[in-house]
């Protein structure tokens, strides 16, 4: 089938290149000249596993094309995705400029029927508000075409997109026009061999499910992260908690680790943006109020945590503290809303020096703040220890798993680690000599 995607961010190219893979005919487009100039010679600009492979061998057979060209794109195929951004504006809504812009321009050169379906996370009745626009602009063009908008939301995890996208879970479409759903099902035929996964709902509903799986997984993080508090308050450990609620099959293991707090480009986002909805409604929401509160203080735990260690905040002034993984999570180069970020700006903001080193993130890192004397960038994970006084761990990437603790003990000044991962066994820490302190276990002070 020919398909076009409007937008070639994470989930613009994500699809439409995994789209290509199974033998769609796909025609990105996107505003950014320099972007496609450099998608068409083949360079993405997203660290993604197993993307490049894939756009470079459907680039060269020529079913993944890239262009600025809007009425190229909307000429190229019946079906119309639109995967544009949605960030939040100032009170955290989500700002639909950019999905209106494409749905306008879409309506300006469309010469037939179109299925337009919304693939970026936006609020319930937001296809009514496309729809509108787009009828707005065919009855200014004097034209009565028919058309169709539907709700696909993406459920891609970052670092894991690819492999999400062609296997997912399930394909969320949300429209109740038989024609438009005849459409999905052949676009999604090839991922539904094996067994159904496609849901057919209702438009709303499936805007609605995206807030509400996100906001469902904050809520578990920010839970565990509560529980992890009162944990250390009361001398248990949050890991056996954690075992003990998760043998229970309606609870599950999922989810439920305890850290120095959720970040990335989705969680924090979609949980304001549905509290600004449900705002909205007139619908008071305190738990996801509450989610949002309990994540921001969590990302503060690494540093109260240090500073408790030195005497206080002030006690942090002039020293150095290096720090293991700078991304939200492992496999990405994405510092969006990172825990680190937090952690490196209360370290500043008291007078420390960071050292800093993350397997992928560093370009991103330099780019975010730039060269500023109170921070290093180092090129391995035992060269930032050096002089330093403590470690603090921000991300669980694989190579921090099992260090050689000797090596690090020879290079820091002193044998502290702030673990926001709990990638560690505390008793064996204790044994050789370290001050361990991490989230929701007894520390080893
Ligand atoms: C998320 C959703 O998982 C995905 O379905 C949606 O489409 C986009 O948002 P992503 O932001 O890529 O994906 O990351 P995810 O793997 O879900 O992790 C989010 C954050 O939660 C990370 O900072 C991670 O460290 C944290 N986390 C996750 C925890 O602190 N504890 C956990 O148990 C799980």
């Amino acid at each position: 089938m020919k398909l076009a995607i409007f937008g070639t961010g994470y989930v613009g190219l994500v699809s439409g290149a995994c789209l290509a893979e199974v033998g769609h005919d796909v025609l990105c487009m996107d505003v950014d000249q320099a972007k496609i100039d450099q998608l068409r010679a083949g360079t993405i600009p997203i660290w993604e596993p197993g993307l490049q492979p894939i756009v470079e061998r459907n680039l060269a057979e020529g079913r993944l094309r890239f262009t600025t060209d809007t009425a190229e794109a909307v000429r190229h195929a019946d079906v119309q995705f639109i995967a544009v951004g949605t960030p939040p504006d100032e009170d955290g809504s989500a700002d639909l400029q950019h999905v209106l812009a494409v749905a306008e321009e879409i309506a300006r050169h469309m010469p037939a029927y179109r299925v337009i379906v919304n693939k970026s996370t936006v609020p319930a009745g937001t296809a009514e508000k496309v729809a509108e626009r787009i009828a707005q602009v065919l009855a200014a063009r004097g034209e009565a075409i028919a058309f169709d908008v539907v709700s696909n939301p993406e459920f891609l995890k970052e670092g894991a997109a690819v492999a999400d996208f062609l296997k997912p879970d399930r394909i969320l479409v949300g429209t109740r026009s038989a024609r438009a759903q005849e459409r999905m099902r052949e676009i999604y035929e090839p991922f539904n061999r094996n067994h159904e996964r496609t849901l057919f709902t209702d438009v709303r509903s499936a805007e609605l499910t995206k807030y509400a799986a996100n906001a469902m997984l904050a809520t578990r993080i920010s839970f565990m992260n509560e529980l992890a508090n009162l944990a250390e308050r009361l001398d248990a450990d949050i890991e056996e908690v954690r075992k003990g609620i998760g043998a229970d099959p309606r609870i599950g293991y999922h989810f439920i680790y305890p850290g120095c707090g959720y970040g990335g480009s989705c969680f924090p986002k979609d949980v304001q943006a549905l509290g600004r909805i449900a705002d909205q409604v007139g619908y008071d929401a305190p738990l996801l109020r509450a989610v949002e509160t309990v994540n921001q203080r969590q990302k503060n735990t690494l540093f109260a945590k240090l500073a408790g260690h030195f005497g206080g905040p002030e006690g942090l002034a002039g020293r150095t503290v290096a720090v293991w993984g700078l991304a939200f999570k492992p496999n990405t180069d994405d510092l969006r809303e990172a825990p680190s970020r937090s952690l490196i700006e209360a370290l500043w903001q008291h007078g420390a020096h960071v050292q800093a080193y993350d397997p992928v993130a560093m370009d991103e890192m330099r780019r975010l703040y730039g060269p500023r004397a109170d921070l290093a960038l180092a090129s391995n994970k035992y060269s930032v220890l050096e002089g330093a006084d403590a470690l603090a761990i921000c991300t669980e990437w694989q190579q921090f798993r099992a260090p050689d603790f000797d090596e690090m003990a020879a290079l820091l000044q002193t044998r502290v680690i702030a673990d926001g991962r709990n990638l560690y066994n505390p008793e064996r820490l204790r044994a050789a000599g370290w001050h361990y302190y991490s989230v929701g276990r007894p520390a080893v002070a």
